[in-house]
């Protein structure tokens, strides 16, 4: 397993993202009944001067998790840290975020499915009764004191909810789940980012952006500083349809946002597994990735666009699949002429 960076202890922690990331929940777009049940929430606790309750994310990578998380802090006016569950090794790994910890702020976990059990076990108290049992000495010397923590709100972040334990889970108040967004609303989120990256585009730009963007604010922001470099080194340093298209075709983003690891993964399963159904392992071998990535990463929006299906035998291609790819027999055009389709 790689092991990542722990971020340190610090209010005001590095952010590649950050010139691009909301820093009030009132600028995000999208996510409008998570919103909604979040600013009610944080209002509350502001109001009765308490520390917010628990709050777990979940969902697919670049929807807005890390955003959600970063935001609450601000918008409390409360300092926050921030971990990586990968990092956490061991229940001595959490206790300086713990006691570290000021009165109403923010602990933010990513990536909480990584916590080892005993590290979940040993924060179970620190959420529940803001108290942490450390067990000094050895052996028949050894006693356990309780230390009391100021207290402070946990903030997981994660992609795959499945992996948490039920008693983990069970002590977030409250869950919240993030969704894919719309072809509007990651246009609105495109424009709004040309605004700050200070280049101008189109509006019919930024809707074929959104539209070439799975349905993430990761990948369209990032869609978007490719498209910008282009415009300003090919072109006149306006984003236009035109240039937008030409931009995302040289990076091979074909018109339903898919890159080349997308369509290597429905290809090995034409090509290797006929179609499927195939178990996820046996693919993830096959391209040389992990099983974590694919599901992670490559499958949510193939799912969601029902290009793959799971069975109880293994994924499956559907048929849109194969047409999108051009090898959907004769109904669909030629090979040559669907390649080109794909870029638009
Ligand atoms: N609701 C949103 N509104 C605007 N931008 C967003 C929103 N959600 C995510 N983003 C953008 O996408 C990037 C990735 O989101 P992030 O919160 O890091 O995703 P996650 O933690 O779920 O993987 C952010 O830096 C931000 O610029
Ligand atoms: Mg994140």
């Amino acid at each position: 397993m790689s092991r990542e960076p722990i971020l340190q202890p610090t209010a005001d922690f590095v952010d590649d993202d950050r010139d691009l990331r909301p820093q009030r929940m009132q600028d995000m777009v999208g996510q409008r009944e998570v919103y909604a049940r979040l600013e009610i929430a944080v209002d509350a606790a502001e109001k009765r001067g308490d520390q917010l309750g628990h709050i777990l994310f979940d969902g697919p990578p670049g929807l807005g998790k890390t955003t959600f998380a970063t935001c609450i802090p601000r918008d409390l006016g409360v300092n926050f840290q921030i971990a990586s569950g990968a990092a956490l090794a061991a229940p001595k790994d959490v206790i300086p975020y713990l006691t570290n910890a000021e009165e109403r702020s923010v602990l933010f976990i990513d990536e909480i499915h990584r916590l080892p059990k005993a590290v979940e076990e040993f924060l179970y108290p620190a959420m529940e009764d803001f108290r942490i049992d450390l067990t000094l000495g050895e052996g028949v010397n050894a006693r356990t004191i309780n230390m009391q923590l100021k207290p402070f709100t946990l903030i997981g972040a994660t992609t795959r909810t499945g992996l948490l334990s039920a008693p983990l889970r069970d002590r977030f108040q409250m869950r919240e789940h993030l969704d894919f967004y719309t072809i509007e609303e990651l246009a609105e989120i495109v424009r709004r980012n040309a605004g700050k990256l200070r280049v101008e585009i189109e509006t019919d730009a930024a809707v074929e952006i959104a539209g070439r963007s799975r349905s993430t604010p990761r990948l369209a922001n990032n869609r978007l500083r490719w498209v910008r470099d282009y415009t300003q080194s090919k072109a006149d340093g306006r984003i236009t349809l035109g240039v937008a298209r030409a931009a995302l075709e040289m990076q091979e983003i074909d018109v339903k946002g898919l890159d080349r690891q997308d369509r290597k993964y429905l290809e090995t399963i034409a090509r290797v597994f006929g179609g499927g159904p195939v178990g996820v392992e046996a693919v993830a071998h096959t391209m040389n990735l992990t099983v974590d990535t694919l599901i992670d990463e490559v499958e949510p929006y193939l799912l969601r666009s029902e290009l793959v299906v799971r069975t109880p035998r293994g994924r499956k291609m559907t048929a849109a699949a194969l047409d999108h790819l051009g090898l959907g027999g004769t109904a669909s055009p030629a090979a040559g002429e669907q390649q080109r389709s794909l870029f638009g």
